[in-house]
């Protein structure tokens, strides 16, 4: 055993550092199967002080580490390289629901814990924690702030961001900012927390968090709708919002394309329409109560809207099931996608009025340049967030789609600046997208980022190659 694997072993247990390839297996290769890593050892701290002793360890050692929570990442923000030199510090150990304040609406979770639970411990407590997504029943607390999360109800919610009131962060160097505050106001200088949130494992290893929690929603309207492509769904989400205001929780869209693979793929996905729609748009909205009356509403709001030839067909859930397999369309998109090849995947975020546009042109420039190529293409239109995601031409082998791929995602890319969007709205640059990063941030930006990273990060050891480019200049 060498000193490093000793002096974890002394940390942690024997028992919580994994060096057998067969161990460390499932936390080398990320959710897409995209990539592959090595390290030194996998360790599985069980406390914040435990995150502490095996950060010290690595700065006197100069070992990088790789932070990973449920391993879900989109980006390969969680894999760690392949020269075998880091760690993958695993903080699914730290799995504890602090503490619930029903009157200052909040929780307080380790970051370890599965955001699923977070949403039960939530209801157990009569209240509500909105953030959700298809990975809630595999993805942690730290992951989604590391990444800030959106997800399907950002539209009425927010993203991670802005459910987080407090954190408690361990740095580079082991030392622990216990910034577990559960303050609404505080106007005491810079946000520290709005750092850590969103900077993947490149500043700090996130231990814990206060968050928000809101009313439970007791009465919810679900919609699958069809529309005639992403303008029409466009037109159709300031007509939803204007008759159900607040109350409008998802807006998310798909094409037909995207529609007939879910439907390939997962073999219990049912379209609930007559026909399959050129694009469709699934539609929720919740309230406090009164479930006739917000299903009322929604229907009120999709009859103008067929009227205005905006809504080419609809079906309302009648009952929580029928929502529940309107859903599991939506949700199988990830899967049908894994199932189908690999995907060149683009995340990104645009102002919500330019997205028909986006898609049109966007279309019509990858065709142009990959004729047969195939845009799968969904997401929430309502936030402004699409995942134009591109298959393989059927026939295309993986290796000629790989050659063609960076050419692709430049298309797509130049598309967004155009627009002056983002390349990425909620998955996070990771591994994926650290290319495109140098190219499609400002110098200053990039630069100041960089002074950053070195004052949280000066050894450079928290999860290198991850979000930023080697430096800002090459
Ligand atoms: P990981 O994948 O383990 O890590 C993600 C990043 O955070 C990595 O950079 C990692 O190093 C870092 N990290 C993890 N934990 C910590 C910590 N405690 N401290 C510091 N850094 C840490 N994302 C969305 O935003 N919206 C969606 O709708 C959405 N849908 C998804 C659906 C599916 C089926 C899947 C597989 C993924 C989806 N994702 C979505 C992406 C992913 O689930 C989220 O980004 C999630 O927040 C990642 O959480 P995780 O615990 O799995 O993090
Ligand atoms: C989603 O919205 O379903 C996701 O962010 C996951 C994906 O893009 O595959
Ligand atoms: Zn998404």
């Amino acid at each position: 055993m060498d000193d490093l694997i000793a002096e974890l072993a002394g940390a942690l247990g024997e028992a919580n550092v994994l060096v057998s390839e067969q161990d460390q297996a499932p936390f080398l290769t990320d959710w897409l199967g995209k990539y592959r890593g090595a390290a030194r050892a996998v360790v599985r701290p069980g406390s914040t002080t435990e995150v502490a002793a095996v950060m010290r360890i690595c700065a006197r050692h100069k070992i990088p580490v790789v932070p990973q929570g449920g391993n879900t990442s989109m980006s390969g923000g969680a894999t760690p390289d392949t020269t075998g030199d880091a760690i993958v510090l695993s903080l699914m150990r730290l799995n504890s629901i602090r503490n619930i304040d029903a009157i200052s609406n909040t929780i307080v979770v380790d970051a370890g814990v599965v955001l699923a639970k977070v949403q039960q411990a939530a209801q157990q407590a009569g209240r509500f924690f909105p953030l959700s997504l298809g990975a809630e029943g595999s993805c942690t607390i730290g992951g989604n702030l590391a990444a800030n999360a959106g997800g399907v109800a950002v539209l009425r919610y927010g993203t991670m961001r802005e459910l987080t009131l407090g954190l408690e962060v361990v740095l580079a160097d082991g030392r622990i900012w216990d910034g577990l505050t559960a303050l609404r106001k505080d106007n005491t200088g810079y946000a520290l927390r709005d750092l850590f949130i969103g900077s993947e494992g490149t500043l700090g290893i996130i231990t814990g968090a206060v968050l928000k929690l809101f009313a439970r929603p007791h009465a919810r309207a679900t919609a699958f709708v069809a529309v005639q492509d992403a303008a029409a769904a466009l037109n159709l989400l300031p007509a939803v919002r204007d008759r159900c205001g607040d109350r409008l929780t998802a807006f998310e869209f798909m094409t037909g394309e995207c529609l007939a693979l879910i439907l390939h793929h997962i073999g219990d996905a049912r379209l609930p329409l007559a026909a399959m729609p050129p694009a469709a748009v699934l539609i929720e909205l919740s309230d406090q109560d009164d479930e006739p009356g917000l299903r009322e509403r929604l229907e009120a709001a999709l009859i103008d809207s067929v009227e205005a030839g905006l809504v080419l067909d609809a079906a309302v859930a009648q009952d929580v099931t029928q929502a529940k397999a309107f859903w599991h369309i939506r949700e199988g998109v990830s899967e049908a996608l894994v199932r189908e090849g690999k995907a060149a995947k683009h995340d990104v975020s645009i102002p919500v009025s330019a997205m028909a546009d986006f898609v049109t042109s966007t279309d019509a420039a990858v065709r142009a340049a990959a004729p047969g190529i195939r845009p799968i293409v969904f997401g929430h239109l309502g936030d402004g967030n699409l995942h134009y995601n591109l298959l393989p031409a059927e026939g295309q082998t993986p290796a000629d789609f790989a050659a063609i791929a960076p050419d692709l995602t430049r298309i797509v890319h130049d598309e967004i600046v155009r627009r002056r969007g983002s390349i990425s709205a909620e998955h996070g640059i990771g591994q994926l997208r650290v290319g495109e990063m140098k190219l499609r941030k400002a110098p200053l930006e990039l630069e100041l980022m960089h002074q950053l990273k070195h004052l949280l990060d000066p050894a450079g050891l928290l999860n290198p190659g991850k979000l930023l480019p080697a430096s800002p200049t090459n």
